[in-house]
């Protein structure tokens, strides 16, 4: 694999006070006086070196200038436990902290130079994790004793039967042998059984466990457990009639209405393995999927509405269908929910045979069905994302690990509390909607609203009408959505009460602290805290998140690692940096949700996590930790960019890009986006005699929209008659990132390409 970029981080230099000033620095975090002190000492260093937050308003990074350590005054070590452990001293409850540069919950945050958030007494009072001390006390005993903590935890999940001896096992090290993570080995049981049967069994069965908010505004829909439960039976009883066993694949290719997680859920009950792909994506990449994972059947709808916009969703796998039959995988059912709002049957394209309405066949099963127990390291679920070359990577999760990990994490990082109603924006066809839509909240037997249309219909206000309609207490969204809206003005946001409101989240990308003050000051009336939740479809769930309640939040820090993970990070040579630095993101030893293989391909699961730091497993992601011992996350430094929370492989959208038979090289790169967080740049060279025309542009940019979906379209094309490449051929992407930034002065070296005067003529075509 390409050795990782140098991350796209808050400073050019990794800059390093060494152990003794961390420890010293952490010794403080939640002491009183620290608001005053960390003042003081942020004067002090400020001769040094001085850093604030870029002034962009959509940017989050921190900017540091002057004299930076260089990698010789790094002190490294094999503790990264220093980091939190000095918090045991810290008081209970926050109490009324003055300062100029602190609040405490329910009073806004005014300026810029605001840093911390203190959660107030009562807010801590009654969280489940109320103080630093607390946290400290659960954080060391789940790494000193991973599996006490995680098999107390487990065993209130109902197991057939109880794991094997070692509750985990693991080599996280390739240069010991194979990468290899297990947990629960031995242990049999059904993660369908315990969202839904134990919740029913256990008093709450006529909970809301979905309330269903459709496109259009004034109707709505609504299922408890025990009716959740009843349609996910009938459901498995088709599966299981047509022949589908445990082990086989299901594509499910849905918007968001309650039959995702049903379906979802139903193929978990019988051992299925469900691949949900979102259903923005186009008919190649479904087709790409497909053909990955050979599905005995496909789920889908004839349409949905989203918006204004009718997007025929049947006609899109009809033509997938057609791709992936020429790729050798034919479709037999392709069961087809009537999406009636959007699109009427009768109107529906249909192939006798293969095609089945969900309405004419599921209902007629029965509302019961045995459950397949499986065990815990047999998969639940592949979810296909982007890596650093053109073809998705098929993540897989496995069972008894995943359900303990997306269970605890929702519980603590939004401090849920069986009262609570509980809306996360994401869909189901992301890891998002799989840990925190479905599977977690449903573990904890939670009321879950699902949501199909778009934030912004009919108006910017449609989010805080439906939280005001279900008396919404968690709000759990992207910063992209949060950019969006904050863009739209506040008007939007206080006609509505949102009184029930408690706790807000983030995730999917660095949350800029611009948003995030908005988010809180407005939104949340500086009442709620935010988790900013740091985690990927790898991850399976989060692994740094502030947990509400129990320590200041600063905004734009996801705070401090989950129970069981050990965040490290590391230097370009992989050593381990302490204290105050800027390097790779890394992490230590397993923990139950973490994914064990890419299907089908164990050697590139190796070559891209566990081989480029060895010993430990890479994200991805550049990360800073502050002098607090606070984590911020600075953004891929792969080739992977997040696009409004979506993640894509610059790769992808460049294979898309050249199939375009006019095109004959392309290289994609990410630039900064006020409300998409990253945007996509792409440079583009054209076969030779081909006119660089506007009619080209667009349809170039039609061909990635068909390929991959319309949100890969990319947002610049920047006509390149020549790419600045080595002399080796290797394209220099860092010269790509300046001009797409027009960051003219910094281009760096150039003397070393092939052809030095591309770079004049691509400055040159830069608004062209
Ligand atoms: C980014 C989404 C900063 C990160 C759950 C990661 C974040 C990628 C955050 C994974 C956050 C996610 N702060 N960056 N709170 N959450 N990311 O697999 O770059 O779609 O590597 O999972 O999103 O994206 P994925």
């Amino acid at each position: 694999m390409a050795s990782p970029r140098q991350p796209v981080s808050s400073s050019s230099v990794y800059v390093g006070k060494g152990v003794g000033a961390a420890h010293d620095a952490a010794a403080v975090i939640f002491d009183a006086s620290f608001v005053k002190r960390a003042l003081t000492v942020a004067r002090a260093s400020a001769s040094a070196s001085y850093s604030r937050f870029c002034c962009r308003p959509h940017c989050r990074r921190r900017l540091t200038f002057g004299i930076g350590m260089t990698f010789q005054n790094l002190k490294t070590t094999t503790c990264h436990f220093r980091h939190v452990e000095s918090m045991s001293t810290l008081r209970s409850l926050a109490g009324k902290v003055t300062g100029l540069n602190a609040v405490v919950l329910g009073e806004a945050l005014a300026s810029e130079d605001d840093e911390l958030v203190f959660p107030n007494d009562d807010f801590s009072r009654q969280a489940l994790v109320p103080s630093p001390k607390k946290y400290l006390e659960m954080y060391k005993r789940s790494v000193e004793d991973p599996a006490g903590f995680w098999s107390d935890i487990a065993s209130q999940f109902c197991w057939k039967q109880k794991w094997g001896q070692s509750v985990f096992s693991e080599n996280f090290d390739v240069r010991v042998g194979n990468i290899k993570i297990e947990w629960f080995k031995g242990g049999i049981t059904n993660i369908c059984y315990n969202c839904l049967d134990r919740n029913v069994e256990s008093g709450n069965a006529d909970k809301i466990a979905i309330y269903w908010e459709p496109n259009e505004p004034g109707s709505q829909d609504s299922l408890t457990y025990s009716q959740l439960l009843q349609r996910v039976c009938q459901l498995a009883n088709y599966l299981k009639d047509k022949g589908v066993k445990k082990g086989d694949a299901v594509v499910i290719y849905l918007p968001m209405i309650m039959e995702l997680p049903i379906a979802m859920l139903a193929c978990a009950r019988i051992g299925a393995v469900h691949s949900v792909v979102f259903a923005g994506f186009s008919a190649e990449s479904l087709a790409q999927r497909i053909v990955d994972c050979k599905p005995k059947v496909v789920i889908t709808c004839n349409a949905v509405k989203r918006g204004s916009k009718v997007i025929p969703l049947k006609d899109i796998v009809d033509v997938a269908f057609v791709e992936s039959t020429k790729n050798g995988i034919s479709i037999d059912i392709c069961l087809t929910y009537e999406n009636e709002s959007a699109m009427k049957r009768e109107s529906t394209k249909w192939q006798e045979g293969r095609d089945v309405w969900w309405q004419d066949v599921v209902p007629k099963y029965p509302t019961t069905c045995a459950v397949e127990w499986v065990d815990a390291e047999d998969p639940l679920f592949l979810l296909y994302t982007s890596g650093s070359t053109g073809k998705p990577k098929g993540v897989l999760h496995t069972t008894g690990g995943y359900m303990v990990y997306t269970a605890t994490t929702f519980k603590y990082a939004f401090d849920y509390k069986p009262s609570d109603i509980y809306w996360c924006t994401a869909d189901c066809g992301w890891i998002t909607g799989h840990s925190y839509v479905t599977y977690g909240p449903m573990l904890n037997g939670a009321t879950v609203v699902i949501f199909e249309g778009a934030p912004n219909y009919p108006d910017s206000g449609r989010c805080w009408d439906i939280v005001d309609k279900f008396k919404v207490t968690i709000f759990y969204t992207a910063p992209t959505l949060v950019r969006s809206l904050m863009r739209a003005g506040d008007e939007y946001v206080i006609r509505y009460s949102r009184k029930s409101l408690r706790v807000l989240g983030s995730v999917g990308e660095p949350i800029n602290p611009s948003a995030w003050r908005w988010f809180f000051n407005v939104v949340g009336d500086s009442r709620c805290p935010i988790s900013d939740t740091w985690w990927q479809t790898e991850t399976g769930g989060f692994m740094i998140t502030p947990l509400p309640g129990a320590w200041p939040q600063k905004p734009g820090s996801a705070t401090f690692p989950f129970f069981g993970v050990q965040p490290v990070i590391v230097d370009e040579k992989g050593a381990e940096i302490e204290g105050e630095c800027s390097g790779y993101l890394c992490v230590k030893s397993s923990w139950p949700g973490a994914f064990r293989t890419l299907y089908g391909d164990h050697e590139r699961y190796e070559t891209t996590y566990f081989k480029p730091f060895p010993g430990y497993y890479f994200s991805g992601d550049g990360c800073r930790r502050d002098k607090d011992g606070y984590y911020w996350l600075t953004g891929r430094v792969d080739d992977v960019i997040n696009v409004s929370g979506h993640r894509i492989g610059t790769a992808e959208v460049e294979s898309a890009l050249v199939s375009h038979p006019q095109c004959a090289e392309a290289a994609v790169v990410g630039i900064e986006h006020e409300v998409k967080g990253q945007g996509i740049y792409a440079f583009v060279t054209l076969v030779e005699g081909v006119p660089y025309s506007e009619e080209v542009r667009k349809s170039l940019i039609l061909t990635v929209r068909n390929q991959i979906g319309a949100f890969a379209a990319p947002d610049k094309i920047h006509w390149a008659p020549g790419l600045p490449k080595t002399r080796s051929g290797k394209i220099m992407r860092r010269i790509l990132r300046k001009i797409a930034s027009r960051q003219l002065d910094e281009l760096g070296d150039t003397s070393t390409l092939a052809d030095p005067s591309v770079v004049e003529q691509l400055i040159a075509l830069a608004d062209r």
